[in-house]
C-alpha cells in the first residue's frame, strides 16, 4: 500500500506522532501482561551463559547501543562494549567466549553493521538483532531476532525506529538481568510498570509541540548548538545534535555534561544555544551546575526537564520545555520526543528538505 503523510506536513512529523502507538505495539510483544514480566522471542541458546555484551550499530541506532550499555550494566551487571560498525570491523576486536553480539538497525541492511554482524558470527559469537525490517539481511542472519514494530520509516532522519529500539533494548536488559539472577520478581514488575507507562508519557511529551515550534526561530539563526546530558541522557544529547545537523544543517555537538569544562566551554558565548537534557533525579544537580558554568559565560540555555527540575533551575533559561515526571529508566525514551521536535521545527524554520536532507540516504548499503 502507498504510505502517505496523512495530515502531516512531513513524514518525519507523522513518524514522531506515531510513537505512542508504535512503541506500545513494540512493547506489547516484549511484555507478558499477566505475569508483569519481560519476554524475549524464543531462542535456541542459553541466555544465562552470556557473560558480556558487544553492541554494534551506525548513526542513531548506535546511540541506542550506548543507552543499552548503561541499562545492561546497571541491571544485569554484565560488561558491555559499544562501537560504531565502521570502526569495530577494522580494529581487530577481541571477542571472548560467551559474548552476545547485538546489532541495532532500522533497515537491517546498513553495510557496515551487516559486515560487523558477519564478523561476529565468523568468530563464533551468538548474535542478536534489534531490527525494524523483518525481511532484511540482518533479520535473517542473527541468531535471535528482536523485532521493533515501528512500521515503515520514510523520513531519512530516524525517529520512531529510535524509540522502539530503546523499548526493545530495555526489554533485553531486563531479561538479561533476570537470567543472571540480578533482578527479583518484585523489581522486574516495577520496571515493567515503568515501561508500560512510556506510550502515555510520549503522548504528554507531544503536547509541547507548539511550544517547541515557537522557540525554533531563536535556534534557527545559530551557527553552533551544543547539547548536554548525563547518564543515559548523554547519548540522547548526541542524538539531539545528530538530528539537528542532519536536517537543519546547523553545526551541533552533544557532550557529556561533565566534559563541558574539558573543551566545549571554550565555544560558549551569547550566540551559542545550549540544549540541556536533565530530568530531575540523582544526576540533576550535577548537570545543573555544568549548565550554570556555561550560563555564566553567556550561553543561551534551553532546559528540558520536568516540573520539579524546571522549578529548581529553569529561571535563568531563555526557554524551557516541560516533560512529564517519569522514572529515570524511561526518561531517554520520553525525552527523545522534544529532541526530535526541536530539530524538526528548526529545520522547518530554515526551510530545508526535512524528509530528504541533502547528502544523506535512508539506508547506507555501501561502505
Ligand atoms: C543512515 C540514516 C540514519 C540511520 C543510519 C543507520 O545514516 O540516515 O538515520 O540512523 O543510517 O541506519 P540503520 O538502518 O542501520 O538503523
Amino acid at each position: 500500500a502507498m504510505i502517505d503523510k496523512g495530515n502531516h506536513r512531513h513524514f518525519m512529523l507523522k513518524e514522531i506522532y506515531e510513537q505512542p502507538v508504535v512503541v506500545a505495539q513494540t512493547l506489547r510483544s516484549y511484555i507478558r501482561p499477566l505475569e508483569e514480566q519481560v519476554a524475549l522471542p524464543d531462542m535456541d541458546f542459553d541466555l544465562s551463559s552470556i557473560e558480556r555484551v558487544v553492541i554494534i550499530a551506525c548513526g542513531t541506532a548506535s546511540y541506542v547501543g550506548m543507552i543499552g550499555k548503561y541499562w545492561i550494566e546497571q541491571f544485569a551487571r554484565l560488561p558491555v562494549e559499544v562501537d560504531v560498525a565502521s570502526e569495530y570491523r577494522y580494529r581487530d576486536p577481541v571477542l571472548l567466549p560467551n559474548t552476545l553480539g547485538v546489532v541495532v538497525s532500522q533497515s537491517g541492511e546498513t553495510a557496515d553493521t551487516l559486515a560487523a554482524l558477519r564478523h561476529m558470527k565468523e568468530a563464533g559469537v551468538t548474535t542478536a538483532g534489534i531490527i525494524n525490517v523483518p525481511t532484511s539481511s540482518m533479520a535473517r542472519e542473527v541468531d535471535l531476532l528482536m523485532p521493533t514494530h515501528a512500521g515503515p520509516e520514510i523520513g531519512v532522519a530516524s525517529t520512531k525506529a529510535f524509540t522502539c529500539q530503546l523499548a526493545v533494548m530495555a526489554a533485553l536488559a531486563v531479561n538479561l538481568a533476570r537470567v543472571k539472577g540480578k533482578l527479583d520478581e518484585v523489581q522486574e514488575r516495577e520496571i515493567v510498570h515503568h515501561l508500560v507507562e512510556v506510550p502515555a508519557a510520549i503522548n504528554e511529551a507531544l503536547a509541547y509541540d507548539d511550544a517547541i515550534a515557537d522557540m525554533a526561530d531563536t535556534i534557527a539563526d545559530a551557527r553552533d548548538v551544543l547539547y548536554l546530558g548525563r547518564g543515559t541522557d548523554f547519548p540522547l544529547a548526541l542524538e539531539g545534535a545528530l538530528k539537528l545537523k542532519e536536517i537543519s544543517y546547523i553545526h551541533a555537538e552533544g557532550y557529556a555534561s561533565g566534559e563541558m569544562k574539558h573543551g566545549p566551554i571554550a565555544l560558549i558565548d551569547d550566540n551559542v544555544p545550549l540544549i540541556v537534557i536533565a530530568p530531575s533525579g540523582p544526576l540533576f544537580d550535577k548537570t545543573v551546575s555544568n549548565m550554570q558554568e556555561a550560563q555564566a559565560r553567556g550561553a543561551k540555555v534551553v532546559l528540558i526537564s520536568d516540573a520539579d527540575g524546571l522549578a529548581q533551575a529553569g529561571e535563568d533559561a531563555v526557554a524551557t520545555i516541560e516533560m512529564p515526571k517519569v522514572h529515570p529508566l524511561i526518561a531517554p525514551i520520553v525525552y527523545a520526543v522534544p529532541v526530535q521536535l526541536l530539530a524538526y521545527h528548526v529545520a522547518v524554520a530554515k526551510g530545508t528538505d526535512v524528509d530528504q536532507p541533502r547528502n544523506l540516504a535512508k539506508s547506507v548499503t555501501v561502505e
